[in-house]
């Protein structure tokens, strides 16, 4: 057990498990898109280890982008207008594979759906290290999952609670009660 400021987390995956599911995906990733131009999108600040980890493993000739999801207010007929931040170079006709430490209510890809939408991608496919599945609202499940876990807070391998944790080298649930 490990305690982060006033919670206490017990171990839940561990080092090898991980090592095992993202070679897995990395495997998938590699053979499904062999052949197309790749540009992958890591979602700051949560999936850095992910993505590095990944990254290591995949074989395609490809690119990475390390990118952040910024919403504004916008105008009151606009709502509130999303942006990704970080982009290096065009996207027009790539393979874009955004790369996320967790997809829970979904809101966050549901965002970057929409922006890379209107940016004339050949087509977007979505990774992420966890999903949790009784949380997810949106319509469109991830592509690519390491993990499916229940509606518990989890933290480490990149994922904080409130900041800390993301250096933690496996990940960890929170102890109810
Ligand atoms: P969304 O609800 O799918 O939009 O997820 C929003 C963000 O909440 C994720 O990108 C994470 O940064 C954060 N998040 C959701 N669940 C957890 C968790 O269990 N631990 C740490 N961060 C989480
Ligand atoms: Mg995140």
């Amino acid at each position: 057990m490990i305690q982060i400021l006033d919670k206490t987390f017990v171990e839940y995956i561990s080092r090898e498990s991980i090592e095992t599911q993202v070679s897995r995906v990395a495997q998938e990733i590699n053979s499904d898109l062999a052949g197309e131009d790749v540009v992958f999108l890591a979602v700051l600040n949560g999936s850095f280890m992910f993505a590095s980890d990944l990254m290591k493993k995949i074989k395609l000739d490809s690119e990475i982008s390390f990118v952040k999801v910024q919403s504004y207010e916008g105008t009151n007929s606009t709502g509130e207008v999303s942006e990704l931040i970080g982009l290096s170079g065009t996207l027009e006709n790539k393979t874009v594979v955004v790369i996320e430490d967790i997809v829970d209510t979904g809101n966050t890809v549901k965002k970057i759906n929409s922006i890379l939408e209107n940016s004339k991608v050949k087509s977007v496919k979505l990774c992420t290290l966890l999903f949790k599945p009784d949380a997810f609202k949106g319509d469109r499940k991830p592509d690519y999952i390491g993990f499916s876990i229940p509606n518990a807070f989890v933290v480490g391998y990149g994922l904080d609670y409130d900041q800390k944790g993301r250096n933690l080298d496996r990940i960890y649930q929170i102890k109810d009660n």
